[in-house]
């Protein structure tokens, strides 16, 4: 009883402090459902389906491809978390599109300049689908999504290359491109994720032999160093992987990071324990305490180049891949979810503190370091704010079904009684979410009394 009361009172004062255009109260699932719907809203804006400079199922020709994959797989949260589905029917229509007459994600208008990394995370975006049962469209029922996933999967696995390296894929796909002969953790990364999520969501032997030897193959050859679990950036396979480039990034980390967690669901065994528990380590030490921030007010931040603010267009959108990765993370394996939601419960308060820009009022900016609007508007801005805000919303849902217990057979998967029993029962995880607000309330009446 007193904790409800402690918890509506901070709820109420972090209202009071936080009160931009976007009200975000980060421990209140109906405040997060309307801040994430304020958000989808702008990052749709971005979206139009019939322009004419850009095609189907793309956002806009200026923007690199595999972001719009990343934004399908956002917006499938966003519908799966918040159970609004106004744009389900767009969602639907632009991953068949852009899957392509062989169902394989190999965009014939990119082909030459496609990459393993791009064509996975349209295969992720699919399988996402899949393990949510997000509706097939009616018009065009096959392939269905979980088949779209395992074609990218198979893809790649056929270009896995023992010839150098002793394995790996190469990041470009075609060998006529620049950057084919180096082999990196997010192309390697996200081929791991998508071969253990496939694995659990089909049982499929094959698939789990994948997802071993990709996660081998990069702790060996050390582009997952062996004692702090840092994810290096990749090597040249000229030189035969020997010179690992060690700048760490957002996704690939957050790749190998939910991957590892599917594996363990799968074989509770305490080697992939101790892999998810090495990674969410290293995530938290590298991307959530920028130079001169608070430690009580983790923030989630582009450790190399976001301090200089010399991010470029890909990486802007890293943070999307790592907060949706730990989120889900926090479902598979529940010994993680109170340090998870304690990192993106106060990153999610600081991007809301950032979204009052722009014609709205609710524009959010690049930098959730400011604690205010840093006066910029875009696609990239939306698209990683919506992936943490909706967050949260993860704790409150049974982990992902499996084929052979579709969301449907799951009964009542997620709904709101469930979830607050859930909540109730432990009381672990909603605490954990308010002690940030405890924590911000306290630093504000430090500076103003
Ligand atoms: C979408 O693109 C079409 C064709 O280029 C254009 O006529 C229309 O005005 C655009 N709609 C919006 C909302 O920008
Ligand atoms: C699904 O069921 C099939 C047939 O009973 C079984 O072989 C497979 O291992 C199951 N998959 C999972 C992920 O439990
Ligand atoms: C398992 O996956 C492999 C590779 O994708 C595929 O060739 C095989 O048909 C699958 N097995 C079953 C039983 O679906
Ligand atoms: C792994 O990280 C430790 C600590 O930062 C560092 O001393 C070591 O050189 C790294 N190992 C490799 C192989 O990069
Ligand atoms: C997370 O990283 C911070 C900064 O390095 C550290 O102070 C804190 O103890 C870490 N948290 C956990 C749970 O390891």
């Amino acid at each position: 009883m007193r904790r409800t009361i402690l918890i509506q009172l901070v709820s109420f004062l972090s209202f009071l402090s936080f009160s931009g255009a976007i009200n975000l109260d980060a421990s209140s699932d109906d405040s997060t459902r309307s801040a994430a719907n304020a958000i989808a809203k702008d990052l749709m804006s971005f979206y139009n389906e019939s322009a004419s400079n850009s095609p189907p199922g793309v956002f806009d020709k200026k923007y690199s491809w595999w972001k719009s994959g990343a934004a399908w797989d956002t917006m499938i949260d966003y519908w799966y978390l918040t159970d609004d589905a106004q744009y389900n029917s767009v969602v639907q229509k632009a991953l068949k599109d852009q899957a392509g007459a062989a169902g394989d994600f190999m965009n014939p208008s990119l082909v030459a300049l496609e990459s393993n990394s791009d064509q996975a995370t349209w295969g992720l975006a699919a399988l996402s689908a899949a393990e949510r049962s997000f509706p097939e469209p009616e018009d065009s029922p096959s392939p269905s999504w979980v088949t779209l996933a395992q074609t990218v999967l198979e893809q790649q696995a056929s270009r896995w290359d023992a010839s150098t390296c002793s394995g790996g894929l190469h990041w470009q796909i075609s060998p006529l491109n620049l950057g084919y002969t180096y082999k990196n953790s997010l192309a390697n990364g996200l081929h791991f994720e998508l071969a253990a999520r496939l694995a659990a969501f089909t049982g499929n032997q094959t698939h789990v032999e994948w997802a071993n030897a990709a996660y081998w193959w990069a702790w060996n050859i050390g582009l997952i160093n062996q004692s702090t679990y840092s994810v290096y950036d990749g090597a040249d396979s000229l030189l035969a992987c020997k010179n690992i480039v060690p700048v760490q990034w957002s996704a690939p980390a957050g790749a190998f990071l939910y991957g590892s967690a599917t594996m363990y669901s799968m074989t509770k065994s305490d080697l992939w324990h101790n892999r998810v528990i090495g990674h969410l380590n290293a995530i938290n030490s590298t991307f959530f305490y920028p130079p001169g921030h608070s430690t009580n007010e983790p923030v989630l931040f582009e450790a190399s180049c976001e301090p200089e603010n010399v991010c470029t267009g890909d990486q802007s959108v890293y943070k999307n891949t790592l907060a949706r990765s730990m989120a889900w993370t926090a479902s598979l394996m529940e010994e993680t979810a109170d340090m998870i939601h304690t990192l993106l419960g106060s990153t999610a308060t600081a991007v809301a503190a950032g979204c009052t820009g722009g014609d709205t009022g609710s524009i959010c900016g690049k930098s959730w370091l400011l604690g205010r609007w840093d006066g910029t508007i875009g696609f990239d801005q939306e698209l990683t704010a919506l992936s943490v805000v909706q967050a949260r919303l993860v704790e409150a849902k049974r982990p992902l079904v499996t084929a052979n217990e579709t969301a449907e057979g799951a009964g009542t998967a997620g709904n709101s009684e469930e979830a607050e029993g859930k909540i109730g029962g432990s009381g672990k995880m909603y605490l954990s979410w308010s002690a940030v607000g405890v924590g911000l309330v306290a630093v504000i009446f430090t500076v103003y009394l």
